[in-house]
Order: structure tokens, then C-alpha cells, then sequence
């Protein structure tokens, strides 16, 4: 009995020894330690001893196991920690390798005007304004001064969500809101996008955008206006720009003013961007009018204002050259990558 347990555990370490994965060194456990292994069998076969012999072998038998379970432990962490390594071997990744090419994109020329007009704006102590591009009829046209019979108020012309709620016409309306929540002095740029019933041509879009400005405090005036979009426009276009003021009519302001640039591709000598010209309108402005003021809570009598409202479109167009709006949604990839 002796002999036979020594015997099993030379074989038993002898397979694990040679056991290369976890799977043959199971399959030792198994044929040894199992219900019907070898060892097992020894155990069973204890009866048949004599009462002297028992405790003997069934201590022999028991170190026996306990060594046979310790090798196979070891072994079994060996084996793990060896696949483990191939593992880490097999799946080094070489930092060397080029990568894929991510092709960045960038601002919209668009976006690109924008941004610059903010920070020209900021510069000069304005914030920015919003405004919600549902309206009503008293944001759109009546707290405008827009009055009934205006082409503007015109079903043709605007497009009506239904008989109250409309989308709006112009950024007008943010001059509205910020007049009721906000008190003076105001100095605000309101950029935003704005609709219009128009088919779609090389300077007309149904959906386009607009900036506008509104500044009121005590003792404002046209001079005040005549001096923030000159400087405006020439840290827009350049410092040989010039300007000049043509009286016209908007409801909202009086007096109103319609604002030329020198034409900014042939520098005024006449071309076809300014249909021989020289000069190029890209505003319009006013005084704010005395009853616009007092319908949305301030006092004509002790504030005045200036307001303007330009297309961000057009101004994009003259910066760049562009004699056709549309490119600008089209998202032509040849046309976006030159910005
Ligand atoms: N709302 C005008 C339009 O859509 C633009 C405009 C003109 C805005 C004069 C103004 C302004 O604030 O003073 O054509």
C-alpha cells in the first residue's frame, strides 16, 4: 500500500511536470484526485486494512493528496502566468505605426465673418443679443411701427404659422425684447437667423441672416451712429474704405439712413460688382423712433437711440468675392476647404 501511494504521487508530479496547458493539468487532477481516480481508489480500498495499518496509510494517503493539490496549484499559476506573457507578446501595439488620417474640419466662411464682426462689436462694448425666431405680430410689426398696410405685413412676403404667430422677418424684433428687458444704457448686436418668402435666386434665400445693433442711452445721436459703423466697417474692409450715409425710410427709426461702402472690389473705380458704381450698400440705420421707444417702456424724452441691420450674407459675399449666396449652403467640400 505503501509502495503503491508512493508510486502515484512520482506519477502524479511526473504529469504534472510535463502537463503544458491547463487543460492536460485538469485532466491529471481528474485521473488522480477524481471520483474515480487513482488515489481515490487507494482510499476506498482502506477498509480492507487492518486497524493498525489505517491511521499509517490514511496519513500517507492524505500528505500524498495534499502534495499532488500544492503541485498542481503552482503549476497551475505557472502555466497562467506563461500564457499571460505570450499574450502581451502577441498584442504590443507599435506606437510607431502611422495612424489614419483624420481629415479636420473648420469654420464656415459664414461662421468665419461672424465671429470677426462679434469681436469688432465687442471691442467696442457691446454684447450679444438673442432672440426667438417664432415672433408674434406685435415683435414683428407693431412694436416696429411697421403699420398695417406695409408690404412686410404681407402674407406673400412672410411666412405665417398662423394668424398670430409668424416666423420673423428680420433681427428687428431682438431690439424689441431687449427695450422691454433690459434697461438703458443698451449696446447690443443681435445676429440671427431670419425668413422670408422669396425664391431662390443668387442673392435671395428664404432662410438667410442678419445682425442687428440697437444703442440707447442718454444723448445719443446721428454722429454717434455715423462714428460706430465707420469704424465698424474699417475694421471690417480695411482702413481705405470709405462710406457715406444716403437719407431713406424705415418705420422703425427717423431719421433712417441707408449705409454705402466704396466698392471693395475695384476699390471704387467702378465694376461689375457695383454695376460701375463705385460704392456698394450694405446697411440700413436710424434714430430709433421716438413712438419705438416708448411702446416697449422708455422714455424718448430723457433716451435716444441708434439701430442698424445688416445681412450677414452680403457681407460674407463682399469679403470674399462670392457673387452667388447659394454656394454658401450647398456644403460643396471644394468650395468650404478654401476658407
Ligand atoms: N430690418 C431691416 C430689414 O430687414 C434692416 C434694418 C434697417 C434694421 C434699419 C435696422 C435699421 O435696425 O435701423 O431690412
Amino acid at each position: 500500500m505503501q509502495q503503491k501511494l508512493a508510486d502515484i504521487k512520482l506519477k502524479a508530479l511526473e504529469s504534472i511536470k510535463s502537463s503544458e496547458n491547463l487543460k492536460a493539468l485538469d485532466e491529471v487532477r481528474v485521473s488522480f484526485l477524481g471520483k474515480k481516480g487513482e488515489l481515490t481508489k487507494v482510499l476506498r480500498g482502506m477498509k480492507d486494512l487492518t486497524k493498525e495499518e489505517r491511521p499509517l496509510i490514511g496519513k500517507l494517503a492524505n500528505e500524498v493528496r495534499e502534495e499532488i493539490e500544492k503541485s498542481l496549484e503552482i503549476a497551475k499559476d505557472m502555466i497562467s502566468k506563461k500564457q499571460r506573457e505570450a499574450q502581451l507578446i502577441k498584442e504590443v501595439i507599435d506606437v510607431t505605426l502611422p495612424s489614419k488620417k483624420v481629415t479636420l474640419g473648420h469654420r464656415h466662411p459664414m461662421t468665419i465673418v461672424l465671429d470677426d464682426l462679434k469681436d469688432i462689436f465687442i471691442g467696442m462694448g457691446y454684447s450679444i443679443a438673442e432672440g426667438p425666431e417664432i415672433e408674434n405680430a406685435y415683435y414683428n410689426f407693431d412694436a416696429l411701427n411697421i403699420p398695417e398696410e406695409h408690404p412686410a405685413k404681407d402674407e406673400q412676403d412672410t411666412f405665417y404659422i398662423n394668424e398670430e404667430m409668424m416666423l420673423r422677418t428680420s433681427t428687428s424684433p431682438v431690439q424689441v425684447h431687449a427695450m422691454e428687458n433690459t434697461k438703458p444704457p443698451i449696446r447690443i448686436i443681435a445676429p440671427g437667423r431670419v425668413f422670408r418668402s422669396d425664391e431662390v435666386d443668387a442673392t435671395h434665400s428664404p432662410v438667410f441672416h442678419q445682425i442687428e445693433g440697437l444703442v440707447i442711452d442718454k444723448n445719443i445721436t446721428m454722429g454717434d451712429l455715423k462714428g460706430a459703423l465707420k469704424i465698424f466697417i474699417k475694421e471690417l474692409y480695411g482702413e481705405t474704405v470709405q462710406v457715406k450715409f444716403r437719407p431713406h425710410f424705415f418705420p422703425f427709426t427717423e431719421p433712417s439712413a441707408e449705409m454705402d461702402v466704396s466698392c471693395v472690389m475695384c476699390g471704387g473705380k467702378g465694376c461689375r460688382v457695383c454695376k460701375g458704381t463705385g460704392w456698394i450698400e450694405i446697411l440700413g440705420c436710424g434714430m430709433v423712433h421716438p413712438r419705438v421707444l416708448e411702446m416697449s417702456g422708455i422714455d424718448p424724452n430723457v433716451y435716444s437711440g441708434f439701430a442698424f441691420g445688416m445681412g450677414l450674407e452680403r457681407i460674407a459675399m463682399l469679403r470674399y468675392g462670392i457673387k452667388d449666396m447659394r454656394i454658401f449652403y450647398e456644403n460643396d467640400i471644394r468650395f468650404l476647404k478654401q476658407f
